[in-house]
């Protein structure tokens, strides 16, 4: 019954870093003059300390893409639906074009590299194959209206990835962390930087990375998992300093790489019988996301994956059925650092590219 598509791809993800601390907009907007948006990037520039503010060029520059943000953000807080609807306001990137915007979270070569990738997957799964990298599930339990694996204690705090690009790292590393919670009742976090530092295999380090490539490093070379206490986070790309006689005998031993794009029923499977899964989305218009469930305008298209997050559960009991998703922008972004994701339509692209693995100790 429980079919896995082994659409098995990898795409080349770089990460969108940025901490996203939002201020509200004023929904008013029919009556809203030049002096309202003034006011308004007034006490943004002061909110964020933005270094222009003595510079009239520059200033009158940010203004022009601030004012284009608050429109784009009323335009947005126009189509909620409901109070669960998700809602937009200024963050800290609102003075940013969108051009801006694009060249902080995507790069020139993104699209070669994944292509280089996809083949060099494809090639690598057939090693694989005898036992089967692929994890099949039992459909053991039926679908329940709704999971949130944070209740059960096996969902780490989130985390800030700050400046450094890799959320390919966060979102798999939480995965580690959550199905050994679920197997072990003991919820460690591991190191991120570890995998910063240390992942081959075309990663990057905080310059990005990509889940599935991550997981064939890790399971390929029987990597040992440090905890965070043993290996922290720098916030940069670092020498690695794995020693020779592992600290830990934590590893990964198998993953799936999966497309639930038409079938994310599917996915809600996986959260269900399994947990947790990592998974690359289009981040692109979270940039001004404040909260609520996203339904509209989250491009789904294969080629604007450029960011990583971690799905630990759904609701499917209201008006409009949500994934949970865990970001890696702090406990201020969105919802104490989630964000609600309407189930269905592969909004942000988010049924895209699906991992789950299993770790032993
Ligand atoms: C604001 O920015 C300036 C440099 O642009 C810096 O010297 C100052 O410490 C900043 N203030 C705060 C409160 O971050
Ligand atoms: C598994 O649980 C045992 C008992 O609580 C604990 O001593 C051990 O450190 C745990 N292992 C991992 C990998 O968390």
């Amino acid at each position: 019954m429980m079919e896995w598509r082994t659409v098995a791809v990898s795409v080349f993800m770089i990460s969108l870093c940025f901490l996203v601390i939002p201020i509200r907009v004023p929904s008013s907007s029919s009556s809203n003059t030049i002096d309202d948006d003034i006011r308004l990037f007034e006490s943004y520039i002061v909110r964020y300390n933005k270094s222009y503010r003595h510079d009239p060029i520059e200033y009158d520059k940010r203004f022009k893409h601030f004012q284009i943000s608050l429109r784009g953000i009323e335009k947005m807080n126009k189509l909620r639906t409901s109070k669960e609807s998700a809602y937009f306001g200024a963050t800290e990137y609102s003075d940013l074009s969108e051009d801006e915007f694009l060249k902080l979270a995507l790069r020139k070569d993104i699209s070669n590299r994944a292509e280089r990738h996809r083949i060099d997957r494809f090639m690598r799964q057939k090693n694989y194959s005898p036992e089967g990298n692929l994890i099949r599930y039992e459909r053991a339990i039926r679908i329940p209206p709704r999971l949130d694996w944070r209740t059960k204690g096996v969902v780490t705090p989130v985390k800030s990835q700050g400046n450094c690009g890799a959320c390919w790292a966060y979102s798999t590393v939480e995965c580690i962390e959550s199905m050994i919670a679920i197997k072990n009742h003991t919820l460690t976090s591991y190191s991120v930087q570890e995998m910063i530092d240390c992942a081959g295999n075309n990663n990057f380090g905080c310059e990005g990375g990509d889940i599935c490539s991550l997981l064939s490093w890790l399971v390929d070379n029987q990597i040992s998992i440090l905890s965070e206490s043993l290996y922290p986070v720098t916030g940069k790309t670092d020498t690695c300093t794995l020693e020779r006689s592992p600290k830990s005998s934590v590893r990964v031993t198998d993953f799936t790489c999966d497309s639930f794009v038409n079938a994310e029923e599917q996915l809600l499977d996986v959260l269900v019988n399994h947990g947790p899964v990592a998974a690359a989305v289009n981040a692109l218009s979270w940039q001004n996301y404040l909260g609520g469930i996203i339904q509209f305008h989250c491009d789904s298209s294969f080629k604007m994956l450029n960011h990583a997050v971690q799905i630990v559960g759904y609701d499917n009991t209201g008006k409009i059925p949500y994934y949970i998703v865990r970001n890696s922008w702090g406990p201020l972004f969105g919802n104490d650092g989630y964000l609600y994701i309407a189930i269905g339509n592969n909004l942000c692209g988010i049924a895209n590219q699906v991992s789950s693995l299993n770790a032993i100790w």
